[in-house]
């Protein structure tokens, strides 16, 4: 019948607790091996070592700039913490838009569309320096850049490659930071001091950490998927030293690069990862995030259109349109406040004709969809949570989550499902949730102000 047809597609999405278990184990065998001396290299999760040792002490102050790019928005801004009190952040920013033909500039060799791309943002400084008539004042800047750096330094980040919507097929290890700088040198106008480089995973840990200091792991779940936490310095094989501890971003978005998941992979996430901009790579990320999300419902609507299903059975041009379901589409269609005539009125919007009948079909498949996102993240995280459990030898965790991203923050049901799934996969943590209410900048910015406040202690 009709209705099995539709419930023997959604089963690959409800996936068991020993599967979730399975997924738990998986991870932690490739969190070891990411930091791994031998294995680093070449690791599908590849633990990049951030330079950054601890998080705020509430002790910083200062005067900072901060960039923000690779979420929904760039943004640049300035972040006054005053006289070392925690709550004292003030800041004021603007947001501007990066075209998408710049995104995902056409068949540019890969060092171009990074310089193309750099160049829009130091105009965009430039634009704000006036803006805010600050043109001659040489500040330090932390440059949060959301996408996975191999970095050799607090302020030395070689691009590993672009994710998300951005679209450059090579992937060569060129310093981020340097062609920033060199950018800026050339349009000889205003000078400015990057002093880091900085994950939004760590920017949004930072953040979180200056109001609640058991915060040591941050999140992302929005247009990406991405945690770092505070990892044991003798467990980072490839970094010099042995003593205290350094923040690792484990770009976990990259997890199941080796295959390792393809069990629970279905061919919607083939189709979406094959139609995407990167395909085979980024595999774990292409389940659990909002770029991707309402990608993997369209292929399922449209096979189930096919089958006779759904939209009585018309494969319309808008459903074969990429990146109609956004996040906030998504959010709207499972908000349970929402009664079904309203579902059919947000497929309206989207240019989808339903009946009563559509619309309740829909909502289970975006529920299905986000329901297995939101238990991946945390089969994720519980590896990383008893990760950190061991590492210091406890029975018992408590510890902080700083989160951040539009998946995180707009949809109805991610953070109950993540949260529970946490607790039901790591029993011996107990671990909290804060949002990150002002972006990853401030954090950024706190980091500059802890090696400014460092700095000045050397001279
Ligand atoms: C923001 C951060 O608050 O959250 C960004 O400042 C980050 O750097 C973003 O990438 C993630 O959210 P989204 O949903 O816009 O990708
Ligand atoms: C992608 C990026 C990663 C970032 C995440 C969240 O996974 O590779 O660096 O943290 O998106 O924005």
């Amino acid at each position: 019948s009709q209705r099995k047809e539709i419930d023997d597609t959604l089963a690959a999405f409800a996936l068991s607790p020993t599967q979730l278990q399975e997924v738990k184990a998986k991870m932690r065998v490739e969190l070891e091996r990411g930091l791994k001396k031998d294995s680093h290299p070449t690791a599908s999760v590849k633990m990049l070592p951030t330079y950054v040792y601890r998080t705020p002490d509430g002790t910083e102050r200062g005067k900072y700039l901060a960039l923000d790019l690779g979420g929904t928005n760039f943004r640049v801004l300035v972040v006054k913490i005053r006289t070392g009190m925690r709550n004292s952040v003030r800041m004021y920013n603007k947001i501007y838009a990066i075209p998408l033909e710049i995104m995902q500039g056409t068949g540019e060799e890969y060092n171009m569309f990074t310089i193309i791309i750099l160049y829009k943002l130091r105009n965009c400084i430039s634009d704000f320096l006036d803006y805010m008539g600050m043109k001659n004042t040489r500040l330090p800047l932390g440059f949060t850049f959301s996408f996975p750096c191999n970095q050799t330094g607090i302020d030395k980040g070689d691009l590993v490659c672009w994710t998300k919507g951005f679209k450059a097929t090579e992937c060569e290890g060129y310093d981020v930071v340097d062609m920033l700088r060199e950018a800026i040198k050339r349009r000889n106008e205003f000078d400015l001091d990057i002093v880091a480089i900085v994950n939004d995973t760590v920017g949004t840990m930072m953040t979180c950490a200056y109001e609640d200091p058991k915060c040591q792991i941050g999140l992302i779940a929005g247009t990406g998927s991405n945690v770092c936490y505070m990892e044991e310095m003798k467990n980072i094989e490839f970094v010099e030293g042995d003593e205290g501890q350094m923040c690792v971003n484990t770009e976990w978005g990259g997890f199941g690069a080796n295959d390792n998941i393809e069990d629970i992979r279905t061919r919607y996430d083939r189709e979406v990862d094959g139609g995407s901009l990167n395909p085979g790579k980024q595999r774990f990320e292409k389940m659990t995030s909002g770029m991707y999300l309402g990608e993997i419902v369209r292929r399922i609507l449209i096979d189930l259109t096919k089958h006779g299903l759904l939209f009585r059975g018309r494969i319309t041009e808008r459903l074969k349109t990429k990146g109609i379901f956004e996040t906030k589409f998504l959010s709207q269609i499972e908000s349970d406040r929402l009664a079904l005539l309203q579902v059919r009125s947000i497929l309206q919007h989207l240019g989808l004709d339903s009946t009563c009948d559509d619309s309740i079909i829909v909502k289970e498949v975006c529920g299905a969809v986000s329901r297995r996102a939101a238990q991946l993240c945390g089969a994720g995280m519980a590896a990383v949570v008893d990760k950190i459990r061991e590492n210091r030898g406890l029975d018992n965790l408590e510890i902080t989550v700083g989160v951040d991203g539009t998946l995180y923050k707009l949809h109805p049901h991610f953070s109950t499902i993540l949260k529970d799934t946490v607790r039901e996969l790591a029993p011996n943590c107990k671990v909290d949730f804060i949002l990150s209410e002002d972006g990853s900048g401030k954090g950024a910015a706190l980091i500059t102000a802890v090696i400014d406040k460092y700095l000045y202690a050397m001279r």
